[in-house]
């Protein structure tokens, strides 16, 4: 699978845990940075790597900061992106058979990296179950999206 992945500054240590981890398992990786510890701002990261699945470059995406939640609320204000900060295996695999998830946040302050590593193997497992349920629910919020992007027009 092609997977956009980024991190602010607080991600950096775990992204590069994770990009290891995604290579060894034979997973294409579009490294959008950051490459460093420096301050950068999850904001500016949280956007390439949801605007990169949006635009399909890319099949799903990774984006790690302190809590996950900063990351978390910038890629979901790129439409197209559906992110959701898991730190559990349930809701990584779930998030995606029934919300069709394409984007997972982690928290590199909450989590280890261990955690983040088997919750990255349920959430790589997972496909969208496509049941009638979650795909009327899904078009429920791809309609909400829809609405206020033409209502901002
Ligand atoms: C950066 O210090 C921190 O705020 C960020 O990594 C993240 O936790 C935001 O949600």
């Amino acid at each position: 699978m092609k997977i956009a992945l980024g991190a602010d500054h607080g991600g950096f240590d775990l992204k590069r845990a994770i990009h290891k981890y995604l290579e060894e398992k034979g997973h294409s990786v579009l490294n959008l940075g950051t490459d460093s510890t420096q301050p950068a701002d999850y904001p500016d990261f949280a956007e390439r790597v949801a605007s990169a699945v949006a635009r399909k470059e890319a099949e799903r995406g990774i984006m790690v900061c302190g809590s996950g939640v900063g990351a978390c609320i910038a890629a979901n204000k790129v439409p197209g992106a559906r992110a959701a900060v898991c730190h559990d295996t349930f809701s990584a695999r779930q998030g995606v058979e029934d919300d069709d998830m394409n984007v997972l946040c982690l928290g590199a302050r909450v989590i280890g990296p261990q955690l983040a590593l088997d919750i990255l193997e349920s959430w790589l497992k997972a496909r969208f179950s496509d049941q009638e349920r979650h795909r009327r629910r899904l078009s429920k919020v791809l309609a909400i999206e829809g609405k206020y992007l033409r209502a901002s027009n």
